[in-house]
C-alpha cells in the first residue's frame, strides 16, 4: 500500500513555546505510527531544530520545512536553501502552498526549480496543487490542477516522482472551514492520478499518495481518508490543536 500520511502545517502560527507544548501533546496522544503511515509536522523555519529534536526516536513521523529557495547558494538574503534543511536532519518541504503562489507570486516556473532543487538534496517534496472558486464555478478544476502538476512535476524521471506527495487543496476550501465533500475530493484525486498513469503508467501513479488539504479536521478526517484515492491530509487550522490532529492521525487508513 502506498504512504498514508497527516501532515500538519503550522503555517506563521504559534511561538516556540506554543509549538513545543503542542509537540508534546500530540506524540503523547497518537500510538505508534504503522509501517504504511506517516505523520509529518511542517513548522516554521526557526523551530526546525526543536521539531526534530522532539520527534527523534518516533518511527515514521517527519519534519518539513513549509518552503525553501530555488538557489543553492549565496547572496539571497532572507532565503533557505535545501542544503541547509538537509544539514539539519529536515527530510521534507512543501512547494506550491497556494499561500506562498498568491501571496508571494510563486509561479510554476519558480516552483519547478523549488522541487528540482529539493530533490537534487533528497528531500521529500509535498506539492500542492489546487484551484480558486471561480474556475471550479466554471467547472475547470481538472484542467487547472492537471496544468499545476503538469508544469512543476512532469519533467521528473518516475524514480524521482516516487520523492514526490500530492497534496490536492482547493483554494476555496483553505482555513473557511469549507471542506470539499468526500465525493469532490475523490473525484479530483483519481483523476489525478489518472494524469500520472497516462504521463507515465500505472504502476507509477499507484505508487504516488494524494493528500487532501483545506479544512480537514476531527469530524470530516474518516470518510475523507476513506475514499481510496485520498490517502491522508494536510492540516492547517486543526493541526494547531493536539487532540484534534491526533484524531486526524487515527483517521489514517
Ligand atoms: P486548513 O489549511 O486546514 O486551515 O484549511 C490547509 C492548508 O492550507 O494546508
Amino acid at each position: 500500500m502506498r504512504k498514508q500520511i497527516a501532515a500538519a502545517n503550522w503555517k506563521m502560527n504559534l511561538t516556540l513555546q506554543q509549538g513545543e507544548l503542542l509537540l508534546d501533546n500530540i506524540l503523547k496522544n497518537i500510538a505508534p505510527i504503522q509501517k504504511e503511515q506517516e505523520v509529518i509536522f511542517a513548522v516554521p523555519f526557526p523551530y526546525l531544530p526543536m521539531a526534530l529534536e522532539k520527534t527523534k526516536g518516533h518511527a515514521n513521523v517527519y519534519i518539513a520545512a513549509q518552503n525553501l529557495s530555488d538557489k543553492e547558494a549565496g547572496a539571497y538574503t532572507g532565503e533557505v536553501s535545501a542544503l541547509m534543511l538537509r544539514s539539519l536532519g529536515v527530510s521534507h518541504v512543501l512547494v506550491g502552498h497556494s499561500e506562498r503562489r498568491e501571496y508571494f507570486l510563486e509561479k510554476d516556473e519558480i516552483l519547478k526549480a523549488k522541487v528540482d532543487i529539493a530533490l537534487a538534496h533528497e528531500l521529500t517534496v509535498i506539492f500542492c496543487c489546487g484551484e480558486p472558486l471561480s474556475i471550479r464555478e466554471k467547472g475547470k478544476h481538472n484542467e487547472f490542477v492537471q496544468a499545476q502538476v503538469e508544469a512543476a512535476l512532469f519533467h521528473l524521471t518516475a524514480k524521482q516522482l516516487e520523492h514526490v506527495v500530492i497534496a490536492y487543496e482547493p483554494i476555496w476550501a483553505i482555513g473557511t472551514g469549507k471542506t470539499a465533500t468526500a465525493a469532490q475530493a475523490q473525484e479530483i484525486q483519481a483523476f489525478i492520478r489518472q494524469v500520472i498513469a497516462g504521463k507515465y503508467d500505472a504502476a507509477v501513479s499507484s505508487k504516488i499518495s494524494i493528500l487532501y488539504g483545506g479544512s480537514v479536521n476531527a469530524a470530516t478526517a474518516p470518510e475523507l481518508f476513506a475514499e481510496s484515492d485520498i490517502d491522508g491530509g494536510l492540516v492547517g487550522g486543526a493541526s494547531l490543536k493536539a487532540d484534534d490532529f491526533a484524531a486526524i492521525v487515527k483517521a489514517l487508513k
